[in-house]
């Protein structure tokens, strides 16, 4: 690929997105209640959320911080919708104060002032974990044709609002694990091509709308496919829907880590595009069974255990598992995100001890 032709698709997607939004500004005068702006990312349509209130702009604790808050925000910029909300301050801290927290809408609400929300003295908030949105905008993802969650024909939105495919010359794990964490997932499994073209058809099937992207060369540290270099402009391709790139996501969204044995370890879990801790705090063997079983120890857990260390955010806390639940995240819980009851000088991280090896001995 000869260095002339690779154009930073940002630079490309970044252009379209100026008239679709009104530039935040520092300027408090006449400025509406409950107005939000985006700040910190790198495209108009992500960022941490600020909210006028109070006569002061400030930003949202990532206490139950969800999809449907984020959809709010989302519509109130006049986007159609949200990709992601994400947790713990990941567009950089706010200046101002942190003004709310456990916001919690149903996703119909036109504007935040009618969702459910504390101010934020109920929770040990700091700008650490501002709370952010992906806004749904040209380069946002969906999946299609997979028959599980996680997996499909990737489609891409573009400038129009039309979704089209991309062409899967090129198509690596790299660009795939790009793609999966640009759709809230982990990481990805495996990139999806079509091997047998022309005399095969794609795995998940042929898209029908344009093919937008051709040539995709991503870094693993991407966030989102427009970051990646592309060797053709959009819209510009020699394919056909015959080379319809696919995807298989990680949507393993629990871990075990630190330690010694693989059955043992601090569980960490994956919400709002970061991997965090569970707080200990009331972590019983009802629990431990449970995640253990999500880990894929169909016999449950020997024992919990409390792991020092880890630098993720307390994703869950007060878990109260009846033991039966497939996933943590079934189990009554203060919500995610909200740690209220975690003793921030006791904040251990909760870990079990699976039943594996003991089956191997
Ligand atoms: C916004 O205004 C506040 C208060 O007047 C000021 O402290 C701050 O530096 C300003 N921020 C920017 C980005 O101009
Ligand atoms: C949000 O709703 C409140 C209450 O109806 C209203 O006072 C405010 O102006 C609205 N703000 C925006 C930005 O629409
Ligand atoms: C959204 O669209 C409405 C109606 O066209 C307009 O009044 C409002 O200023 C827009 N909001 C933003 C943040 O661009
Ligand atoms: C959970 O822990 C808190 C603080 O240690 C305690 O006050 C509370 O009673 C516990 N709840 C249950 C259901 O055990």
């Amino acid at each position: 690929m000869s260095a002339i032709h690779i154009l930073h698709y940002s630079l490309i997607v970044g252009t379209c997105f100026v008239s679709h939004y009104a530039v935040a500004q520092n300027n408090t005068v006449g400025q509406a209640p409950w107005s939000v702006r985006l700040m910190g990312g790198i495209y108009e349509s992500e960022g941490r959320v600020e909210v006028f209130y109070d006569n002061q702009w400030g930003s949202i604790c990532d206490s139950l911080w969800s999809i449907e808050d984020a959809t709010v925000v989302c519509r109130q910029l006049n986007y159609s919708g949200a990709d992601l909300a994400l947790v713990a301050g990941q567009y950089g801290e706010g200046q101002g104060v942190v003004l709310f927290s456990n916001m919690a809408c149903n996703g119909m609400e036109s504007n935040l002032s009618t969702c459910k929300y504390d101010l934020v003295d109920v929770t040990n908030c700091d700008h650490s974990r501002d709370a952010g949105v992906v806004c749904t905008s040209q380069g946002s993802l969906r999946l299609a044709g997979g028959s599980v969650p996680g997996e499909g024909r990737v489609e891409i939105l573009g400038e129009s609002g039309d979704w089209g495919t991309i062409c899967d010359d090129g198509w690596d794990k790299t660009d795939a694990g790009v793609a999966c964490r640009q759709l809230g997932y982990p990481d990805a499994l495996e990139a999806i091509v079509n091997v047998g073209f022309p005399n095969t058809q794609p795995v998940f099937g042929s898209g029908s709308g344009h093919i937008l992207l051709d040539g995709l060369d991503c870094e693993s540290e991407k966030r989102h496919l427009r970051d990646c270099l592309v060797t053709k402009e959009w819209g510009i391709h020699d394919c056909t829907h015959g080379e319809d790139a696919g995807i298989k996501c990680d949507v393993g969204l629990t871990r075990l880590v630190d330690g010694d044995f693989d059955d043992e370890g601090r569980v960490e879990v994956y919400y709002g595009g970061e991997w965090g801790r569970i707080c200990s705090t009331n972590w019983t063997i009802e629990d431990a069974h449970v995640a253990c079983r999500e880990l894929g120890f169909p016999l449950g857990a020997r024992n919990t255990q409390i792991f020092e260390g880890g630098d993720g955010p307390f994703l869950l806390d007060d878990m109260k598992c009846q033991g039966f639940e497939t996933h943590l995240a079934d189990c009554e819980s203060l919500g995610w995100a909200n740690n209220q009851n975690c003793d921030a000088n006791l904040n251990y991280g909760a870990g079990v001890v699976c039943n594996g090896r003991s089956l191997l001995i």
